[in-house]
Parts: structure tokens; C-alpha cells; sequence
């Protein structure tokens, strides 16, 4: 199927990043978000993003110019999705939100359109029934910085037609990205279940007064080569989404060792959630 037009809903955190990556990729797209400052936002920081990577000779002044004509952005949700081929949420993580979303794109999008969402945990089997085509509903988890990180995870789930991943892992790449497909849904996809495991020993050796969290950073980025280290990792992400993350894991399992840890809880309640905030584990006086 050829997708030409593209829909990214929420123009937050990781939207304002895949609708980029979108236009860059040369697919029309329109983003969108209820929140006007948001979309803003989101407008301003596509333009300082091309113009400084036209001066840093990353790109040529022809494909950014293509790729900022290329994006529109709109806080009418029905004029973003009605020609869309594809629609990728990256909205809040709440399942009812997601479901009255998908309920109301299923009502919009013409019957072609692919409905996929960028979701940290939620798998697109809990959203698919709120519409009339959960063949052509899917997980597609990008990662955070979207403009720089190249994996893709396109999640097949049990009611996903063939076409329909084959035809978002074929988007991924013209965006750029290096798409893996995963056969079948599982809670935190494959990064989120890996990076999880790393986080929790990380916060138990924290919790237990072994280490730093600078010391923790510290050790991971030197004997493990990752970029950066659990922390700042953490506030990357956001402390918020990785709060409700392991609280998600937790309801399903059960199992206390996936609670959240008191150091998350106490950062959550000081609404220190990291980058966003100006603080987390560590301070970003620029914002
Ligand atoms: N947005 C866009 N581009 C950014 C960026 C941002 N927020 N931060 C950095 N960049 C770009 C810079 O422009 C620069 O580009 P260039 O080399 O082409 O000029 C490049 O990234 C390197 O930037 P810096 O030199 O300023 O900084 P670093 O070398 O420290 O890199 C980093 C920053 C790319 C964030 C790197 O530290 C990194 O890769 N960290 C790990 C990130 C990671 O693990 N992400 C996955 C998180 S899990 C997730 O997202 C799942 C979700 O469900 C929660």
C-alpha cells in the first residue's frame, strides 16, 4: 500500500519529533495537538531544527525547505486526519483517551487509512476494538530523540493484517529509521523490557546506598559504552511515562518487583520528571 500523507496526533514530547522525521522522510504530513501552545511549540522547534542543520551542513538547503513545506500543523483533528493514510498517535498514555481517539479516527480517516500508535506500553490489541478495522491497526514505537534515535518497533498484533506492518515497517525506513518487526505483542515490546531491567538494579543499587546516581551514570557510559547513562536516561524519557511504566507492569504482573521504586515516586510527586521539568536526578537550567 503507498502511503503518501501522514497524520502524527500530539505534538508533545515524541509527536513534534515524529512528524519531523515524517516530513524529512518526504511524506506530506500534518500534525496536530488540542493544546495550541503545544503546536506552537512543536512549529517553532521544526524551524530552528532545519535552519541549524542547514548551518551545521547536515542537510541541504533545498531538502530542509522541502521538508518544513512538507509539514502543516493544525489543532483541528478532523481537518489533520481526514486524507491521512496513515495516522500515528503519540498522545497521552491513557487507554481510555486512546480508545475514544482511534473510536473517533475510525469515523474520520478514509477506510484505507492505517491507524498506528506510538504507545511506551499499551498494545494496539487493547485500542483495535474500538474501531471498525483493527486489521489495520498496529504498534509503531518510535524513540526518544525521535530525530536522532533510528529504531522503529513495528508490533504485529493478533488482529494486524500482514499489509498492515509490512506497510509501516516500509514507512519507517523511507523515514529513515531501522524498523524491527515483532510477530506478536508482548508488554514493553523488546527496548522498554531491556532498558526496564537496566533501570531496575540501577534504582535497587541507588535504593540500597551502594552508589551515586552520578556514579551509577558513570559506570554504565564507561564500562558499558551506552550514551548515557539509567538516570539521565530516566530524565530523557520523561519520570512520569517511566513511573506509569512500571506501575502498567506491575498491575499486570502483580509481582512487587516491578513497583515503582521510592526514588521514582518521591521524584514524581516533586513533579521533578527530568528534561521537561528543569530537574530530575539532574538540573537543565534552560528550561
Ligand atoms: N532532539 C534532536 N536532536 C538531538 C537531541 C534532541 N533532543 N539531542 C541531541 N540531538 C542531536 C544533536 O543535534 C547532534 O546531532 P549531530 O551529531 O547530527 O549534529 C546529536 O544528537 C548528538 O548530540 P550532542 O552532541 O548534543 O549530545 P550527545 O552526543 O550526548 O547525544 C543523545 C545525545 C543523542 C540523546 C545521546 O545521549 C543518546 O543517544 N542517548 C540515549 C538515548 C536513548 O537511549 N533513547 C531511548 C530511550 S527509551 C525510549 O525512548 C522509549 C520510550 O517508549 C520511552
Amino acid at each position: 500500500m503507498q502511503i503518501e500523507r501522514i497524520c502524527v496526533l500530539g505534538a508533545g514530547n515524541m509527536g513534534h519529533q515524529i512528524a519531523l522525521s515524517a516530513a524529512l522522510g518526504g511524506f506530506k504530513v500534518k500534525c496536530s495537538d488540542v493544546k495550541q501552545e503545544v503546536l506552537q511549540k512543536a512549529e517553532q522547534f521544526a524551524d530552528n531544527y532545519l535552519k541549524e542543520r542547514v548551518a551545521k551542513g547536515k542537510l541541504s538547503a533545498e531538502a530542509a525547505q522541502t521538508a518544513r513545506e512538507n509539514i502543516s500543523f493544525t489543532a483541528d483533528m478532523k481537518e489533520a486526519a481526514c486524507d491521512a493514510d496513515l495516522v500515528i498517535e503519540a498522545i497521552l498514555e491513557n487507554l481510555e483517551l486512546k480508545r475514544s481517539i482511534f473510536a473517533q479516527l475510525d469515523e474520520i480517516c478514509p477506510p484505507h487509512t492505517i491507524l498506528a500508535t506510538n504507545s511506551s506500553y499499551i498494545v494496539s490489541s487493547k485500542i483495535a476494538d474500538a474501531t471498525k478495522r483493527p486489521e489495520k491497526v498496529c504498534n509503531m514505537h518510535f524513540f526518544n530523540p525521535v530525530l536522532v534515535m533510528k529504531l522503529v518497533e513495528v508490533v504485529n498484533g493478533p488482529h494486524t493484517a500482514e499489509e498492515t506492518a509490512e506497510t509501516v515497517r516500509a514507512v519507517a525506513e523511507k523515514m529513515g529509521k531501522i524498523p524491527v518487526m515483532l510477530q506478536k505483542e508482548i508488554y514493553g515490546f523488546l527496548v522498554n523490557r531491556i532498558v526496564s531491567a537496566i533501570r531496575t538494579e540501577a534504582l535497587y543499587l541507588l535504593d540500597q546506598g551502594v552508589a551515586s546516581y552520578q556514579d551509577i551514570d558513570t559506570a554504565v557510559v564507561n564500562a558499558l559504552g551506552h550514551p548515557m547513562g539509567p538516570f539521565r536516561l530516566l530524565d530523557l524519557v520523561g519520570i512520569d511515562l517511566a513511573y506509569e511504566i512500571a506501575m502498567e507492569r506491575y498491575r499486570l504482573t502483580g509481582d512487587p518487583a516491578y513497583k515503582p521504586s521510592p526514588f521514582l515516586v518521591e521524584k514524581l510527586v516533586k513533579e521533578e520528571w527530568g528534561r521537561k521539568k528543569g530537574k530530575g536526578f539532574y538540573e537543565y537550567p534552560e528550561k
